[in-house]
């Protein structure tokens, strides 16, 4: 992120905090990193990690498709203008709506169980997801191709499942892999997509083949791309990816204040910022960079707390900090990718804005909500007003 930290601070000031903040050059920057290490291949931005609608129209622009797991996140590429070529719905459990909007759009389908193949609208596109069975290194949330979790067909299953969709009229395109978020060991992808080349004996040539995203942020991109082009290579097939935080994650930072601090045996910097703005680290014990933007040098180990009313309502753990004082600024980093997405109104807290620095100015994108906006959806019931 190349934001100046004169910049952060005018923008807490102008829009305050807890406020999200992006890099709009480090976006692009991702994105061409990605398609440096993949050359050709077509890119599916996995939009669950953010699905701000101006960074969908940037990414749109650029040629890039959309990965989508819901109704919602179909209506928000169809809103942008993603359509047909340019959209993958997938999920483990596709509601009605979600094959009635994907066959209306002329989206590819990933099916992730052989039941699907009946359900598909009439003369769908579609991959096969394959679990590879497979332990990685991450978080265990974050695992998706163990053999013990629910995504995907088994090894031994997807033959059947693509002739079965031929049968059933529809285009079976190829095979799809997605093993896990936030994975840095180049050798898990390795091995997975060594396991799906295993299959070509039994598959033939086939079109495509997507490998999904997950690459951790200190990732060997230029390795993992290659073991992707190789095995895409023997099955003849055009090769995907579906990238979502490494495309997002680093252009985005949370900036919170300092609301205060106390000591009762640990050391406490309470800050305007928790749970329901970055859930990442109570979910899954994700560690982002903290970074204070007050001088002065490290006068200990603090623990960076939000405001909900749970224990584990903490930012991160034993961080180096000169000491805080009220008003005192913190950036969170990393932050742009399941960050403000998994945000919620937990508390009535509202939403806090998102802005884009660009050519040396802020753009809101998405404005604070209001306690209003929290409540809009629900319906009160009438003539039991005070006194009545
Ligand atoms: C099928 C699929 N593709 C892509 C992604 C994006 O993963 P990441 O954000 O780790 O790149 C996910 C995320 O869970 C996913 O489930």
């Amino acid at each position: 992120m190349s934001i100046p930290p004169s910049a952060l601070s005018a923008a807490a000031d102008r829009f305050g905090t807890p406020l999200y903040v992006y890099d709009a050059a480090e976006l692009d920057a991702a994105l061409a990193r990605v398609r440096s290490a993949f050359g050709g291949a077509r890119v599916y931005y996995a939009m669950k990690a953010n699905p701000n609608l101006a960074i969908l129209r940037r990414l749109h622009a650029a040629g890039v498709g959309f990965e989508c797991v819901s109704p919602g996140e179909i209506a928000r590429a169809e809103h942008v203008g993603a359509t047909g070529e340019r959209l993958l719905v997938n999920g483990p459990a596709k509601s009605e709506a979600e094959y009635a909007a994907g066959g209306r759009l002329g989206a590819t389908f990933i099916v992730d169980r052989a039941e699907e193949v009946a359900l598909l609208p009439a003369h769908s596109r579609a991959l096969v997801r394959v679990n590879p069975a497979l332990q990685v290194s991450t978080h265990d949330h974050l695992a998706t191709g163990a053999a013990g979790s629910k995504f995907g067909v088994t090894l031994e299953q997807a033959p059947a499942v693509l002739d079965a969709l031929r049968a059933a009229g529809h285009e079976a395109l190829g095979l799809h892999v997605h093993i896990g978020s936030a994975i840095r060991d180049a050798g898990d992808f390795t091995a997975a997509f060594g396991r799906l080349g295993d299959l070509r004996a039994r598959t033939g040539e086939l079109r495509v083949l997507d490998v999904g995203g997950g690459w951790g942020l200190g990732a060997d991109l230029h390795g993992i791309a290659r073991e992707a082009q190789a095995t895409a290579a023997a099955f003849g097939a055009e090769l995907w990816v579906e990238p979502g935080r490494y495309l997002v994650a680093q252009a985005g930072t949370l900036l919170t204040r300092i609301v205060g601090t106390k000591r009762t045996g640990r050391a406490f910097a309470l800050v305007d910022a928790g749970m329901t703005e970055l859930l990442r680290p109570m979910l899954y014990g994700a560690a982002h960079p903290v970074t204070p933007l007050w001088p002065g040098e490290a006068s200990g180990l603090w623990d960076i707390a939000g405001p909900a009313c749970e224990s584990g309502d903490l930012l991160a753990r034993d961080v180096p900090l000169p000491t805080p004082g009220r008003g005192d600024l913190i950036a969170i980093g990393e932050a742009g990718a399941y960050g403000a997405a998994m945000s919620s109104a937990y508390l009535t807290r509202s939403r806090p804005a998102e802005v884009m620095w660009e050519h040396g100015d802020w753009t809101v994108i998405r404005r604070r909500e209001t306690p209003q906006d929290v409540w809009a959806a629900e319906v009160e019931p009438s003539g039991l007003d005070a006194g009545n």
